[in-house]
C-alpha cells in the first residue's frame, strides 16, 4: 500500500524511492504525475507497468530550469518564446531530441522528439533536488480519469505504489497544452491548461489544431478518460435515470429528475470549471447512474480542453 505523505514529510523519501529506481506519485499545478527517474530504463518501465500503459505512448519530460531542458531537447525560436512565457506552468513543448541528450528510449518510445514541461511546485522542487528529468504520465491506470487529488490517486494506483505526495486538489486540474512548432506552423496536439488564445497571443499568429495525418499525439486515443457511465455531451434535457454534469447558472430542462447534479462553476467560469472536472466526473459515476448528462460548455478558453475531455469520456470504448 502506498504511503500518503504531506509535501515537507515526502521530499526525502520521494528523492530516496526516485533515486533506487521506483516510482513516486506526486502534484504538479494540472494533475498528480507517476514520476520516475527519465534517464533509467526500469524506472520507466515501471511506469508502463503500473499504468498497464501501451507501449507505443510516449512520456512527458519534466525539468526544473530552462539549462535542464536544453541538454534534452533542441529549441526552436518559438518553442523558446513559449517556454519563457509559460514556463513553470501547465505547457508541454515537442522537440527535437538533441544529440547526447541522457533520457532513456523507452520514455520516447523510440520517436526522434521529446515532450518537455517545466512544472510549478512541488514537482520542481523534487526535480532540482535529484538534478534529474522526471518522466510523468498523469497517475491514473491507462484510459482512466487522471488524479487530481490524493485520495483519488490511491484509489486508483495505491496497491501498487509505494509513496504518494500529497499536495492537495491540483489547483488547473486538467492536463498541460501539448505544443509542436514544425515547418507547417504552431500545432495544439492536445488543448490543456493554457488556452490557444493565449498561445496566439504570445506569437501574434494562429496556431493548428489537432494531430497531422496520424502519429503526431500517439497517446491522443479517441476513448480516454473514461467513467463506467455512458456521457450524454450538450443535453438539452435530463432524462429518466441520468445524472447531470451542470454547468453555470440555469439549468436544463428536467434537471429536478437527474439522480445527483454537480456543477462545475455555478458562475460559468471555465478555470474553475476546468479545476472541478475529474473530481465532478467521478463523484457522479460513483452514484451509479448509467448515464451523465452533460450541459453545454462554451469552445472558448479553458472551454476547448474541457472540450476535448468531455468529448474523450463520451467515445465509444471496447470494454
Ligand atoms: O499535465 C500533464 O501534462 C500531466 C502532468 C503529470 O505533467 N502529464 C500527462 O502525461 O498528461 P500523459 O503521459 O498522460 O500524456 C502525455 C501525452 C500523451 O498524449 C503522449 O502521446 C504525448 O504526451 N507525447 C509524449 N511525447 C510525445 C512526442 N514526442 N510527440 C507527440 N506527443 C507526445
Ligand atoms: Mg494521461
Amino acid at each position: 500500500m502506498a504511503e500518503i505523505l504531506p509535501l515537507d514529510e515526502a521530499l526525502q523519501p520521494a528523492l530516496a524511492l526516485l533515486a533506487a529506481g521506483e516510482v513516486v506519485a506526486l502534484p504538479t499545478e494540472t494533475v498528480y504525475g507517476l514520476a520516475g527517474d527519465a534517464t533509467n530504463g526500469e524506472a520507466v518501465a515501471r511506469i508502463f507497468e503500473v499504468k498497464g500503459r501501451p507501449r507505443f505512448n510516449p512520456l512527458i519530460v519534466h525539468v526544473s530550469s530552462l539549462d535542464m531542458a536544453r541538454k534534452i531537447g533542441v529549441f526552436d525560436d518559438a518553442s523558446l518564446k513559449l517556454a519563457e512565457t509559460f514556463w513553470p506552468g501547465p505547457l508541454t513543448l515537442v522537440l527535437k531530441l538533441r544529440d547526447g541528450h541522457a533520457i532513456h528510449p523507452l520514455v520516447t518510445t523510440g520517436l526522434d522528439t521529446v515532450a518537455l514541461r517545466m512544472p510549478r511546485g512541488f514537482a520542481s522542487a523534487v526535480i532540482a533536488a535529484s538534478d534529474r528529468p522526471l518522466a510523468a504520465p498523469s497517475a491514473n491506470s491507462s484510459g482512466r480519469i487522471s488524479g487530481t487529488t490524493a485520495e483519488a490517486v490511491n484509489e486508483d494506483l495505491g496497491a501498487k505504489i509505494r509513496l504518494i505526495a500529497d499536495g492537495g486538489p491540483t489547483p488547473v486540474g486538467l492536463e498541460s497544452t501539448i505544443v509542436k512548432v514544425g515547418p507547417e506552423g504552431v500545432r495544439i496536439l492536445r488543448p490543456g491548461g493554457v488556452a490557444s488564445e493565449e498561445i496566439e497571443a504570445t506569437l501574434g499568429m494562429k496556431v493548428l489544431r489537432g494531430g497531422a495525418a496520424g502519429i503526431e499525439a500517439p497517446g491522443m486515443l479517441a476513448s480516454h478518460y473514461a467513467p463506467d457511465a455512458a456521457m450524454r455531451l450538450d443535453a438539452a434535457e435530463v432524462r429518466s435515470g441520468e445524472a447531470l454534469l451542470a454547468f453555470g447558472p440555469a439549468r436544463i430542462a428536467g434537471a429536478e429528475r437527474a439522480l445527483a447534479v454537480l456543477n462545475l462553476s455555478e458562475a460559468g467560469d471555465l478555470r474553475e470549471a476546468a479545476a472541478n472536472l475529474y473530481h465532478h466526473m467521478k463523484a457522479l459515476d460513483r452514484t451509479g447512474a448509467g448515464v451523465i448528462a452533460v450541459e453545454p460548455v462554451p469552445a472558448t478558453g479553458l472551454g476547448e480542453a474541457i472540450r476535448d475531455r468531455l468529448g474523450r469520456a463520451a467515445a465509444p470504448r471496447d470494454g
